[in-house]
């Protein structure tokens, strides 16, 4: 499976076997992370067999099993919400590759007992369940190519295509409070008014970017 093919596959999960993340698939996503952490000045961290994080939840959509996470945290910066989405979401599609389903977590989770693991000066941004999925997720109902894009002169391929993976992307309650533009032949993405909606512009741009097959600049 490509990164484009998990796109479509992905959708979010929040019931999972009890199987232990394990071997060469453990490793694949450690290494992930190093790399992601190295390009990003991030502290990702991975934290498997710890269900204090995510246990017995009230939130909409009821977890079951969520023993594994991945910490999104870093150096309290402007960008430390775009920067979690970006290379969170590279993890979360390069799980769906290997076998693993995820869900986005940053209202409905325990955050002190994820905070207590981490080190001075990191914050923590949002967290990620990853495990194999015992209820597969379902497609995410969504807005539209117009609702979504404002655009001057004439539209590349490149563009709706970028368009086309952005809307499929995870953001928090399914409120995909973005817009992408088009001017001058160049594309940006930028985050309205919403939750998290800086978390989601960090994941919508690497949507895009990986159906555009071009990098995209996020205001
Ligand atoms: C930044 C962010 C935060 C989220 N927070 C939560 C959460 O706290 N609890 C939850 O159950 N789902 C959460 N979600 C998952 C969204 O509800 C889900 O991505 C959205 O409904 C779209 O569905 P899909 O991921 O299956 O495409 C979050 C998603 C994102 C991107």
């Amino acid at each position: 499976m490509t990164i484009r093919e998990a796109i479509d596959a992905r959708h979010s999960v929040r019931q999972y076997l009890k199987r232990p993340i394990d071997g060469e698939i453990r490793k694949i996503l450690e290494d992930e992370i190093a790399a992601c952490n190295a390009e990003s000045g991030l502290s990702i961290r991975l934290f498997l067999n710890d269900p204090e994080a995510i246990r017995g939840l009230w939130a909409y959509g009821s977890f079951r099993n969520a023993d594994h996470y991945i910490a999104l945290a870093g150096p309290d910066t402007d960008d430390l919400h775009r920067l979690s989405g970006y290379y969170g979401e590279r993890l979360v599609l390069l799980a769906e590759t290997i076998g693993l389903s995820t869900c986005w977590i940053a209202g409905s989770y325990k955050k002190g007992n994820v905070q207590r693991h981490l080190n001075d000066g990191e914050t923590l941004a949002a967290i990620i369940s990853i495990g194999y999925a015992a209820k597969p997720g379902k497609p995410h109902k969504s807005k539209t190519y117009e609702q979504v894009t404002e655009t001057t002169g004439p539209v590349p391929d490149w563009f709706r295509d970028g368009v086309e993976a952005a809307l499929l992307a995870p953001t928090a309650i399914n409120q995909q409070r973005f817009r992408i533009t088009l001017k001058d032949g160049e594309a940006s993405v930028r985050a309205l008014k919403g939750p998290y909606s800086k978390i989601d512009l960090g994941i919508v741009q690497y949507h895009f970017e990986i159906g555009a097959g071009r990098p995209v600049k996020a205001e």
